[in-house]
């Protein structure tokens, strides 16, 4: 596995006891910004009735590909490239779209566009999931996370734990309601919205 993450190893049972109601009658998941793709290889194995689409940036494409070469299953389709901001997404049909720890790292204009894309390609009645830390009314919802940002500016001043306020207002605007907000361990968030019919 190349480009493993910890923190997937640590995140994926309690993130995947979440999906498994949320997508019990959904058919084709959209991931955006799978990276190692260890999320994609421990869902799909675990949920068969989905496809599962991985998607990455173009720098980070043939480590996701080499990956899921090497271990993908049969419900995993080919990984596919996706800028979220790039003008038309290459997707076939999804009625999930699925995205773990990737609001924090985009800058403020990919989070516009993240949703801006994600209501334009969801199929009406499905549902978009994004999972993370966020905070409340400007509050980190611990002290680890505000180191975790002071860490991420100092890396790359346009990342942020984004507000819950403003990406819900974001989703509201392109017409995606909110359905759940539950709280996960090591203080992230798994939001849940849907697309009316
Ligand atoms: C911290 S990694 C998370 C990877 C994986 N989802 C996980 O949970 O381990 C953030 C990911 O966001 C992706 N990303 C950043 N900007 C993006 C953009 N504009 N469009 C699509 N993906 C983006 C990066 O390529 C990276 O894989």
């Amino acid at each position: 596995m190349l480009n493993f993450s910890p923190s997937c190893e640590r995140n994926q049972q309690p993130i995947f006891e979440q999906l498994q109601g949320f997508l019990a009658d959904s058919r084709h998941v959209l991931e955006v910004g799978s990276g190692s793709g260890q999320h994609a290889l421990f869902f799909a194995r675990r949920m068969a009735w989905l496809n599962w689409q991985p998607t990455e940036l173009a720098m980070n494409y043939e480590v996701l590909r080499a990956n899921l070469m090497a271990e993908g299953g049969d419900n995993i389709l080919l990984p596919r490239m996706l800028d979220v901001c790039q003008s038309r997404w290459d997707v076939d049909q999804a009625d999930v779209i699925f995205t773990a720890n990737t609001l924090h790292i985009m800058g403020w204009p990919q989070v516009e566009c993240f949703f801006a894309g994600a209501a334009a390609n969801i199929e009406p009645g499905g549902q978009l999931i994004v999972y993370g830390p966020f905070r409340y009314n400007g509050e980190y919802t611990s002290a680890s996370n505000a180191e975790f940002e002071r860490w991420l500016q100092q890396r790359d001043p346009a990342s942020g734990i984004r507000n819950f306020e403003a990406v819900n207002e974001l989703a509201d605007a392109a017409g995606l309601k909110l359905r759940a907000d539950v709280t996960m361990p090591a203080n992230n968030q798994l939001l849940v919205w849907g697309r009316s019919e």
